[in-house]
């Protein structure tokens, strides 16, 4: 079934210009929390930190509209005027993601309603539903306003739409939604009996006798047909995007500056399927915040920052909007960052095509509810370590200032993820609730990022035109055109690495019958007979000495040889992972949740048998990537271990003018950052 509702050509700009010269250093800046003589105590310590952009306005719109339709923007000129008459420029933020009270008050039925049917309370943000007519109104009153007063000003180089559009209204269950959804059904499938035959409603006896009476799927997910499961998550997408281009279409009217919305991508699920929103925004942008109990955070940052590059496609570079220079305040225990970490996390991903740097936020809060969130200028203020380490920062990006624009070096892997599979997933799958799909997307990303070797981590729809090996994990939901460009793909010369539950349902959710993985089978010469989920307690053998948990399949060989296979188990024999040839190329299956070390020799192979190329020859602590200027390659390296190491390079490096002479040496917990030539 083609997805009708959501084909919507793109509708970005050309971009513009970058909004700074160079590389972007700054973060939100909130001056409505200080007095004004507080402003330019501000300016001034931005200036001596190297900031050159600000994000302006997030959460201002009930100080800039303190009642309907009456404006204040005395203030709101004066600090736009001194931002620019410091160089600064502003990414001027339309403030919709904090609905003033009087809208609260006057209109409570504009905030979000739970699975449950329980209305949100007012008192935290993004209060509001996106399918209501009249926040809409509201919106994009408050957006006209805006852009009519600053569309021209010069200071304003960037429109920055809302703020984490779905992070706390990403799903809404009210009656405004569900009507909304009704009509998305008549877009998407035409008729009810269309909806039926895709969703199999005859199971249950859910058969609707009309697309009227179809609800959201409200309270307990897992026992929701899968085909509605998967439909709600794609049109609540669908609805934040429409308020979004709502916004963007306001902002394009009034100004030539470009406009972006902060995306949240990461490496687990999204809320939103930035897949399709990424043609509508002119700079792609992220805010990403590593996680305390992750145990390779770095990794995490690298994934992240790999999936913005395959989002932004031939708009690299992308920017990362938002990280923190120490904790943040919403986890367990937040981790104050160690030592030199500023530094290492920033230009981790300015290596992997980030044009900038930019943190939430300019001073820290002393009130409300991030009081203790980390800052730029932290409570104790200039004497610290953190103040010291983010002047240092606005000195190495304006060091490396002529890497902006520039591309990183292209990649060899493509590593495919949807969100589609990953809402799929997280329904609750019934053999096992427990996956996730992080958890395999972080590991085939993993065993490369360790290696040197860099992963374009892309849709599912992307252009697969040079690469040598594409990485599927767990792609549950795959349609037939999908499968068939992974296909052509292999019978073309490439080599495809595909995992478990991959291509299992189609589009619909329905699952593809004649033995898993249904998509795939033929490529791959293989069937699963049955799937074997493991328990909590239990794991199995393989015959490499791996040991697997929480997913094992009885397969079948069709033409594919056993490169693997469990050594124990009530699949004993079977084969765990197999390799089949087809044409030049091959596809290569892996029915097993694999540990860290069997992905890791699997890897090995692929790099070796392809010849993916290695950044360089390091140990698995060393990050290392190249961008590509037309002055020659500047290649990061960036040290994750807590010991010192030497890698084989010559060049100069951009952050101190060193020389090195056939070998660096990376201190531990350190980036070098190098021009690089030819050994002498
Ligand atoms: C982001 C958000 C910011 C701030 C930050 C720190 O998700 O966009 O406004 O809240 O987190 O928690
Ligand atoms: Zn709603």
């Amino acid at each position: 079934m083609a997805r009708r509702a959501t084909e919507r050509p793109p509708t970005r700009h050309a971009l513009t210009g970058w909004p700074t010269d160079g590389l972007s250093y700054g973060g939100d800046y909130n001056p409505e929390q200080w007095a004004p003589e507080v402003w330019r105590e501000d300016v001034r310590l931005m200036r001596e930190a190297g900031v050159n952009i600000v994000t302006l306005g997030v959460f201002s719109w009930g100080l800039l509209e303190p009642r309907e339709g009456e404006y204040d923007w005395g203030w709101f000129d004066e600090i736009i005027g001194l931002l620019h008459e410091s160089g600064i420029a502003v990414d001027l933020a339309t403030p919709t993601a904090a609905p003033p009270s009087w809208l609260l008050h006057a209109h409570p039925e504009v905030l979000p309603v739970d699975a449950y049917g329980v209305r949100e309370q007012p008192g935290g943000r993004l209060g509001w539903c996106a399918s209501s007519p009249v926040f809409r109104e509201h919106a994009l009153r408050i957006t006209t306003a805006l852009a009519e007063r600053y569309g021209d000003h010069p200071a304003v180089r960037l429109w920055h739409v809302s703020n984490e559009l779905g992070g706390g209204n990403g799903r809404c269950w009210c009656d405004v939604s569900a009507a909304r959804f009704r009509e998305w059904l008549r877009a998407e499938y035409g008729t009810v009996e269309a909806v039926n035959a895709a969703w199999g409603t005859a199971f249950w006896g859910h058969t609707f006798a009309d697309i009227d009476h179809i609800e959201p799927p409200r309270s307990e997910q897992h026992k929701v047909n899968p085909g509605l499961f998967l439909a709600y998550e794609r049109f609540s997408s669908d609805e934040l995007l429409e308020h979004y281009l709502a916004e963007a279409a306001v902002l394009r009217a009034h100004s030539e500056a470009p406009v972006t919305t902060n995306f949240m991508v990461g490496s687990g699920r999204h809320v939103v399927d930035y897949s399709d929103w990424a043609a509508h925004v002119d700079v792609v942008a992220n805010d990403h915040y590593t996680i305390v109990d992750d145990p390779v955070r770095e990794q995490d940052l690298a994934f992240a920052a790999d999936r913005m590059r395959g989002l932004a496609a031939d708009r690299t570079p992308w920017l990362l909007m938002e990280h923190s220079t120490g904790a943040p305040s919403w986890q367990q225990r937040n981790r104050a960052k160690a030592p030199g970490e500023i530094l290492r996390n920033a230009l981790a991903h300015v290596a992997r095509g980030s044009d900038g740097a930019m943190f939430f936020q300019w001073r820290a809060s002393t009130a409300g509810t991030e009081q203790f969130h980390s800052a730029m200028l932290p409570h104790a203020g200039t004497e610290s370590r953190v103040w010291r380490e983010v002047v240092r920062l606005g000195d190495a990006l304006r060091r490396l200032r002529s890497i902006a624009g520039s591309p990183v070096e292209p990649a060899k892997v493509a590593l495919l993820v949807d969100e589609e599979s990953a809402w799929a997933l997280q329904q609750g799958l019934k053999p096992h609730r427990a996956l996730r799909y992080s958890r395999e997307t972080r590991l085939w990303h993993r065993v490369f990022w360790q290696r040197q070797v860099l992963v374009d981590v892309l849709p599912v729809d992307a252009d697969l035109d040079g690469y040598d090996l594409v990485v599927l994990p767990t792609l549950l939901v795959v349609s037939d055109a999908q499968a068939a460009r992974v296909d052509a793909f292999v019978r073309g010369g490439g080599t495809a690495l595909v995992t478990y539950l991959s291509g299992v349902v189609d589009e619909t959710s329905r699952v593809r019958g004649g033995g898993y993985p249904g998509a795939f089978r033929d490529l791959l010469g293989v069937t699963t007979e049955e799937f074997r989920p493991l328990q909590a307690d239990e794991t199995v053998r393989l015959s490499d000495g791996g040991e697997v948990t929480d997913w094992s399949e009885d397969t079948n060989l069709h033409g594919a040889e056993a490169v693997v296979t469990y050594a124990d188990g009530d699949s004993a024999g079977r084969a765990a992972v197999t390799r089949n040839a087809v044409g030049d190329g091959a596809a290569w299956y892996v029915s097993a949740q694999l540990p860290l070390d069997s992905a890791t020799r699997i890897a090995d192979r692929l790099i070796d048998e392809l010849g993916l190329p290695r950044a360089v020859e390091a140990g698995t602590g060393i990050e290392a990537v190249r961008r590509r200027t037309p002055d020659g390659d500047v290649l990061f390296l960036v040290n994750h271990s807590d010991a010192d190491e030497t890698v084989a390079v010559s060049g100069r490096s951009l952050l101190d003018d060193t020389t090195f002479d056939g070998a660096a040496l990376v201190p531990a917990g350190r980036v070098v950052v190098l021009r690089e030539s030819a050994a002498e």
